[in-house]
């Protein structure tokens, strides 16, 4: 091969620059202080503090999130697009409180990688380990970033063993911290062999590097006392001999988990994160698809629609639809089939989500985020392409845990309460089920607080009162069958307990698990699913 044949072109080049991740933590980790200092260190933002006054302005501007406000969460997701060395950085911001929704992991689909924030004196976190367990199932790699170690931490070996035994995945530390809370006095680098200090006047910031042989160099017994050096001697030797050494391979499928110490808040190995995920994390991956799977350095453009928000100006209907290139050069006022319609539709307006700058980027590759601004045509889980009939798998809905009749307050505003039901079913706020018997609906949340929202929007946004009260049903399942004959009588015979989702497909409501047990067992033919593909 000649070595101008084997150059890359510029897409395959923007394409091996970009790193699509997002953070999962725990509320409270540190998650916020984290994305600021990340977008500082790529230069994206010039004031620390800019990623929370942003947020409050935005809380500002809308009612519905009074309650965001009310409750100290931050329920609306983002993106954030940021360069740094030779990397464009996509991060993806999942919301963290603790009864969060389905659009957390729906974002989850549209990542390559993630960084998975862990509070030092708290280790793994309910939340956090939800959120691992999506990541699990897509093989989605994970770097951990052991946060606030300025603070009395736990023992960092007992931390490690925390998170290899909870998540049973290797892990590898790449820098280890010498002492904890006052005594934090830095970290040595293990790939490189350095030493990470504060400035020694001013411990609130990160100060020198020094270059050493290993960890028994002199030249750390200049900085450290020897007690402390001491100890670092004796950590390394025991983390080299029981911690595997870094396995790229592991890592991008998912079985080792690279471990850093830090603390976000002093940005102390903030840069060491970010050129981590740089350095290891997977460019922009191959998506399952039917009839086939995407590569990303296919020439043509397509992607899917992971997240829809809608009324992001109350006074307009309008809605952003947050699409994952997935291969090809995306260009403004292209024009792209949308798949389950099979028709062409320009995108003039893109919405481009550089932190620095908003209005510069023309074009858009795989791996990153492009907003589309539209009046309900885009659904989560569609396909846009140049005219191939694709569809991108994997991203479910997710069986409700918590099943409410609505009661319309005022009769008169019944088909008001049904666009809200099916705006704010399309962005992911909430299910809608229709039993097949009797009036009215029944929304399917999977945490309680979608529910508050709910509310909150539909009075705000659609001027409808509405309460929601408690439904005979515990939870559901999308049921499938083969034989068509079967599905008739299975449907005939639980008419009281069926219902159709927005699309039309059946759906068994339980009444608790018990019966969906029963219902499983006397009817081996039928399927009963807890997700449901998005068509
Ligand atoms: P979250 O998005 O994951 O919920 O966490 P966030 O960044 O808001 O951080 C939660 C709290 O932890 C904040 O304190 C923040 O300042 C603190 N924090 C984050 N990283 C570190 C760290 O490395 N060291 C220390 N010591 N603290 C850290 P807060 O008092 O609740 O909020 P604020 O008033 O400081 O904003």
């Amino acid at each position: 091969m000649s070595q101008a044949a084997a150059l890359p072109v510029r897409g395959e080049t923007a394409v091996a620059k970009r790193r699509t991740f997002a953070i999962i933590s725990h509320p409270d980790a540190g998650k916020t202080t984290l994305t600021e200092k990340l977008l500082l260190n790529g230069g994206a933002i010039h004031l620390a503090g800019d990623v929370k006054a942003r947020g409050e302005r935005r809380r500002a501007r809308s009612d519905w999130m009074e309650i965001e406000r009310k409750r100290g969460i931050s329920v609306t997701t983002s993106v954030m697009t940021f360069e740094a060395g030779e990397h464009v950085f996509n991060l993806l911001d999942t919301p963290g409180h603790e009864d969060f929704s389905e659009d957390t992991y729906r974002t989850l689909t549209a990542v390559d990688s993630a960084v998975m924030v862990i509070d030092a004196a708290k280790g793994i976190e309910p939340q956090t380990r939800k959120l691992f367990e999506v990541c699990r199932l897509r093989d989605v790699p994970i770097v951990t970033f052991i946060n606030k170690m300025d603070r009395e931490a736990r023992e960092s070996l007992e931390m490690l063993d925390e998170i290899a035994e909870t998540l049973a995945l290797d892990v590898t530390p790449l820098l280890w911290p010498i002492g904890m809370g006052r005594n934090f006095r830095g970290c040595y680098d293990l790939v490189n062999d350095r030493l990470m200090v504060f400035a020694e006047a001013d411990r609130k910031r990160f100060g020198a590097v020094i270059a050493c042989e290993g960890p028994d160099d002199d030249r750390i017994g200049q900085v450290l006392d020897t007690e402390e050096h001491a100890k670092l001697v004796e950590d390394i030797e025991f983390v080299r001999g029981v911690c595997p050494p870094f396995d790229l391979e592991a890592y991008r499928g998912g079985h080792l988990t690279p471990v850093l110490f830090g603390s976000a808040l002093r940005d102390f190995a903030v840069t060491e994160l970010l050129a981590t995920v740089g350095a290891y994390a997977p460019p922009p991956r191959t998506q399952p698809a039917e009839p086939r799977a995407v590569t990303p350095e296919e020439p043509a453009v397509t992607g899917f629609v992971f997240k829809v928000q809608a009324n992001m100006d109350p006074k307009h209907r309008d809605r952003i639809a947050f699409f994952r290139i997935c291969s090809g050069r995306f260009e403004r006022g292209m024009k792209l089939t949308h798949v389950r319609s099979g028709k062409t539709m320009a995108v003039h307006n893109p919405i481009f989500f550089f932190a620095q700058d908003r209005g510069l980027a023309e074009d858009a590759y795989a791996g990153d985020i492009v907003g589309i601004p539209n009046h309900g045509t885009l659904r989560v889980g569609d396909a846009l392409t140049e005219g191939e009939a694709l569809r991108f798998t994997g991203i479910p809905n997710f069986a409700p845990e918590i099943l409410r009749r609505v009661r319309l307050l005022d009769p008169m505003r019944a088909k008001h309460l049904r666009r809200a039901l099916e705006d704010l079913a399309e962005e992911g706020v909430t299910q809608m089920f229709k039993p097949l018997i009797g009036a009215g609906w029944i929304v399917g949340v999977v945490g309680a607080l979608q529910l508050d929202v709910l509310a909150a929007r539909i009075a705000a946004e659609y001027e409808v009162e509405a309460s929601f009260e408690a439904a005979p049903y515990e939870t559901a399942r999308w049921v499938t069958a083969a034989d068509a004959g079967e599905m008739k009588r299975f449907i005939d015979s639980n008419q009281g307990s069926m219902a159709e989702d927005r699309d039309d497909n059946p759906v068994f409501m339980a009444r608790n698990s018990w019966s969906l047990t029963r219902a499983m067992q006397d009817w081996p033919k039928i399927t009963f699913s807890a997700t449901c593909e998005r068509s």
